[in-house]
């Protein structure tokens, strides 16, 4: 017996209101049970002859947000994804040929299938807050809008500001949506149902782009304009990894003059893609990420007030981006000079992201210097982010312990140090939790939550639901050398610097590691992080793991060359732009710079397997997907080697362990590993 998503009511001036309310879930989206109550649903209300139809939703999360991605998981059979979307594009074309007019109310996100379900509307009001936000990410998970979007969003929009929407993934604040033609009217919450009302009684001529607008579209510009679409994605994605923006341009080129066509071929495309790799491995991602969000569900925890300490690199960023996120913080250093310094970032900060001035003023005042610590008695979060040192850590928590809340939750930002070290100066050892923020705070997702042997997990899932309540990605992780990111970039770093060292040319290694899909080469990474830092982190790694730090990179910090900070590293750097020289000659072909590189990153992804750092194959993908930026549409680490096969990996160590030693051993692990390939 399906489960009701959908109801109607009519109001006495013959309103039909519909609103959507998917059954057994915090989030509208769009199953094919879902569309099929719509058809029904839209035909019930033809039937009663309203004066015109409202669609809306009952949830508090949100508008719609999209199609259902978790039922395109395995999705291998082409002909059953194409016949969903032709199934939807009937539905959305009853809705746009009712023959009364119709209006989507938007309030909080509006996404992908939602978006396009809005545009077959004749209207669309949105709600002026800063929780709406609309756009068509499709691209994301490398496909592009199948439900009509295509057609639909170029009709209202223009076609460059459509594709350009679409290309991008970009997601619209209400006054951009509004000022592209996306939405018709932005209003208030409190008017949202009366300007929806108004719409309908008044039947204002549909919006349409001016013609400067379309002009782009026309038959004699096409073509060019393709070509710089094509140029610009170029920039950005390579067709091989990312096929979709692509195939994308492709469509709009080919029919933008023939809507019946146009809708046949996105239902093609966006089937193929969405049956190929690529899409595939970024559903994968996307679910990974939902996983992530899941973790911090398990407590209701729920903070007002957060006390940083330390407002260094570290701490004052972390305290800013809390406040940024609503919570009322309190930063304390023992340098007035630090705290000068962590403002002024901040105010940087805000400005950026919240760009009205009222905002930005009312972020300032919730982040307050504190270099007393008078914050600390009523915190519900404490983050310590002071030097990485045990004793200054240690003699800190002795002197605070006593005077903070019994059921705040005390946590270290510290790298290296293990918790359970750290803990044995606590009348309670078993409360210190890892909060383990990634260099620079406000780019890096992930957060990875530490715990030792002794440490409650109530807390750490207490710790878990506030990373999610500052909007960041929870991996629990256990306290061991380098907890799993840092670790497993390590050995991935330092077989760059040995490349680097035998000859092979900076930029050829970047590039190689870029082809594979990784954001940043290694060695750009490496001077953008600071090679003090990378040296002191593989320093303490060599201490319990079988790494070795390479001398070059210890006489490079010795002369004081650390990389983008000092202006000098691998590369010279102008501006903070490194300068990259043409390569060289090299003694090393690409595949093998590749293979180096990723098979260190894979051994070590199982040698962490193998100690438990993480629980599952799952949370190793997403750590290092979020937390490094790994490939993504590679479906991370553990994936990957299943997709090329456990024992063709196995077999490349071996024989680079015949060729380079001891460090391409491969980890005991392995032959635990089912053979997939
Ligand atoms: P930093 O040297 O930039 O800042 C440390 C700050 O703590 C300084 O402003 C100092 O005045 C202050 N401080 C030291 N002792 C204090 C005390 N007893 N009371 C109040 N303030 C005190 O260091 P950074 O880089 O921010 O690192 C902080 C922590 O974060 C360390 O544990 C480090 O391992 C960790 N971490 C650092 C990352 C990085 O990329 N820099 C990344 C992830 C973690």
């Amino acid at each position: 017996m399906s489960q009701q998503h959908w109801n109607t009511e009519i109001d006495d001036q013959g309103i039909a209101w519909l609103a959507f309310d998917k059954a057994d879930s915090a989030t509208n989206v769009l199953s094919e049970e879902v569309l099929e109550q719509l058809n029904t649903e839209l035909i019930s209300i033809a039937s009663h002859h309203p004066i015109g139809m409202v669609l809306y939703s009952a949830k508090r999360s949100g508008f719609i947000a999209g199609a259902d991605v978790k039922s395109f998981i395995g999705m291998s059979d082409s002909g059953e994804a194409e016949s969903l979307m032709l199934k939807a594009h009937d539905i959305f074309n009853r809705a746009e040929a009712l023959p009364f007019p119709t209006v989507a109310m938007i309030k909080g996100f509006c996404l992908g299938g939602g978006t396009e379900l809005a545009l077959a509307f004749n209207y669309r009001v949105a709600c002026d807050d800063p929780g709406t936000r609309i756009g068509l990410p499709e691209v994301k998970l490398g496909i592009f809008p199948g439900f009509g979007g295509t057609v639909r969003s170029i009709r209202r929009m223009g076609p460059m500001a459509a594709m350009g929407m679409m290309l991008s993934g970009r997601v619209l604040r209400g006054r951009a949506a509004k000022k592209t033609g996306l939405v018709d009217a932005l209003v208030p919450e409190r008017h949202l149902r009366r300007a929806a009302r108004q719409l309908i009684i008044e039947k204002p001529a549909e919006f349409a782009p001016p013609w400067t607008a379309r002009l782009a579209g026309h038959w004699l510009l096409r073509p060019l304009m393709s070509y710089i679409l094509n140029r610009q994605v170029s920039k950005k994605v390579r067709m091989d990894h990312y096929p979709a923006p692509f195939a994308l341009i492709n469509h709009w080129a080919e029919y933008a003059a023939e809507p019946v066509e146009m809708y046949a071929s996105e239902a093609r495309e966006v089937s193929r893609l969405l049956t190929g790799e690529t899409a595939q491995n970024l559903i994968r991602v996307f679910t990974l990420q939902d996983d992530l969000k899941a973790l911090g569900r398990k407590s209701e925890f729920h903070a007002d007030r957060v006390h940083v300490i330390g407002g260094g690199v570290m701490g004052g960023d972390i305290a800013a981006w809390c406040a940024l996120r609503g919570l009322t913080v309190s930063l304390q250093d023992m340098s007035i000079e630090s705290l000068g310094k962590a403002i002024k970032r901040a105010n940087t900060l805000f400005k950026r992201r919240l760009r009205d001035p009222r905002l930005v003023q009312a972020a300032m005042d919730r982040l307050i210097a504190d270099p007393r610590g008078s914050g600390l008695r009523q915190a519900d979060v404490i983050i310590e982010a002071i030097f990485e040192n045990t004793e200054a850590k240690q003699n800190l928590y002795r002197g605070i312990e006593p005077i903070i809340k019994p059921n705040a939750i005390l946590a270290t930002n510290t790298s290296s140090i293990p918790l359970d070290e750290l803990s044995t100066c606590l009348q309670r050892p078993e409360r210190l939790i890892g909060l383990h923020f990634f260099n620079p705070v406000p780019m890096m997702q992930l957060v990875e939550i530490v715990t030792a042997e002794n440490t409650d997990q109530s807390i750490a899932d207490d710790g878990a639901a506030f990373i999610r309540q500052i909007d960041r990605l929870p991996l629990p992780v256990r306290s061991t050398p380098g907890f799993l990111v840092n670790r497993i970039l390590m050995p991935y770093l330092i077989e760059a610097v040995i490349l680097e060292s035998e000859g092979v040319p900076a930029i050829l290694i970047d590039e190689a590691a870029v082809e594979f899909g990784m954001p940043m080469g290694p060695i750009e990474l490496a001077d953008t992080v600071g090679l003090d830092i990378c040296l002191s982190v593989a320093q303490n790694l060599s201490q319990t793991l079988d790494i070795t730090v390479p001398e070059p990179l210890r006489a490079m910090v010795d002369a004081g060359t650390l990389g983008k900070k000092t202006g000098s590293g691998f590369y010279q750097y102008k501006k903070g732009k490194a300068q990259k020289p043409r390569a060289g000659s090299s003694p090393v072909d690409k595949d093998s710079i590749t293979q180096r590189l990723i098979l260190r990153l894979l051994n070590e992804s199982i040698a962490c397997l193998r100690e438990g750092v993480v629980t599952s194959e799952d949370l190793l993908d997403a750590g290092i997907i979020f937390g490094t930026g790994f490939a993504p549409f590679r479906g991370g680490p553990m994936h990957y080697i299943h997709q090329a096969g456990v024992e063709e990996v196995s077999q490349s160590l071996k024989s680079m362990k015949n060729r380079y030693g001891e460090r391409f051993e491969a980890d005991s692990g392995w032959v635990e590993l089912p053979r997939t390939g």
